[in-house]
């Protein structure tokens, strides 16, 4: 038997294994249908102790599409965290019931705690202001499927740099690959993580830290928007005066290559206006399918069942 294999950050996959892993979403993509009942019998427990709308969903719609099923719970109040179970007990009771597990929780480290406790592969889905592999996973699909390749582009990444785990995470992940430079934009308060800009200063990765979008639209291939995480703040008064520190509108964005793309984990507040949606450079909502595709090919690839499905097609004559 395989040994359990958990998602805590996107460094859990070599380069190797995330492109077959984004080989198989491709797969998917093109052959949905032959994809239904590949998790036929099987359980997604998703354990979400923080407010989600669409990693949950995505989750859930993935194990649905793949013909699985799914339990679990939205928010630490309908669980029994409220009555003071600790994270290490629900995933031994959850283990008992799923084969598998995703789980968001508001404290660092939350989901590394119960893969330890674990009968089950557990997929971080968000630990506090730390990491969010499979939101990484998602916008690593995305560029390599608009972009072409993983590699060789310069990315702006703008708005909390300092609170946005899905930041953090995309930064280590695009770290492996070649030719990528950083620009952070962010003002001052909202800098990326020392521990982040050291790691990059380590590698010898180029990487510039800006305040203003307008100086660095025009040379980016791809912009990674956030929203300010009002949530992580410590004072409302701080958040209010930077939460629209960037807003990006048809105007900034006609200074930009008509090639650029621009991502977004969502939920977006303001820093995208709508006018922007209809943009072909606007890529916030396709990422959101390629979410859905690459949670179906980690399901299937925690679960060690890659390869039963790809003789879709061949096996008709
Ligand atoms: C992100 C998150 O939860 O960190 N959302 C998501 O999962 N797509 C980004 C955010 O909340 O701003």
């Amino acid at each position: 038997m395989n040994e359990l294999r958990h998602l805590m950050t996107p460094l859990d996959f070599t380069v190797d294994e995330l492109d077959r892993l984004f080989d198989k979403a491709d797969d998917i993509k093109s052959h949905l249908a032959s994809y239904a009942h590949s998790c036929d019998g099987r359980i997604l427990a998703t354990c979400f102790y923080e407010p989600s709308t669409r990693t949950r969903l995505s989750f859930e719609t993935a194990m649905l599409r793949l013909g699985g099923k799914v339990i679990g719970f939205a928010d630490a109040s309908s669980s029994s965290a409220s009555k003071g179970e600790s994270v290490a007990d629900t995933i031994r009771v959850i283990s008992c019931f799923a084969d598998i597990c995703a789980m968001r929780h508001p404290k660092e480290g939350a989901a590394m705690v119960a893969a330890a406790r674990s009968g089950i592969p557990v997929i971080n889905a968000g630990d506090g202001g730390h990491q969010h592999p499979t939101q990484t996973l998602t916008d690593l699909l995305t560029i390599r499927s608009l972009h072409g390749e993983l590699g060789n582009f310069t990315i702006g990444l703008c708005g909390d740099l300092k609170f946005g785990r899905t930041v953090h995470s995309l930064i280590h992940a695009l770290a492996r690959y070649s030719g990528i430079r950083f620009i952070f934009i962010s003002p001052p308060e909202l800098k990326v993580p020392d521990y982040i800009t050291e790691m990059l200063k380590s590698r010898n990765i180029p990487f510039e830290e800006v305040i203003r979008l307008d100086d660095v639209i025009p040379s980016l291939d791809l912009l990674y928007m956030t929203r300010v995480q009002r949530e992580r703040f410590f004072n409302e008064e701080d958040y209010v005066r930077l939460k629209d520190f960037y807003i990006l509108d048809k105007e900034k964005l006609s200074r930009a290559k008509s090639t650029m793309h621009v991502l977004h984990p969502l939920p977006r507040v303001n820093e995208i206006s709508v006018d922007v949606d209809d943009d072909p450079r606007a890529a916030y909502f396709p990422q959101v399918q390629y979410g859905l595709f690459v949670r179906m090919a980690l399901i299937l690839t925690l679960l060690d069942l890659t390869d039963e499905h790809m003789n879709h097609g061949l096996l008709k004559w």
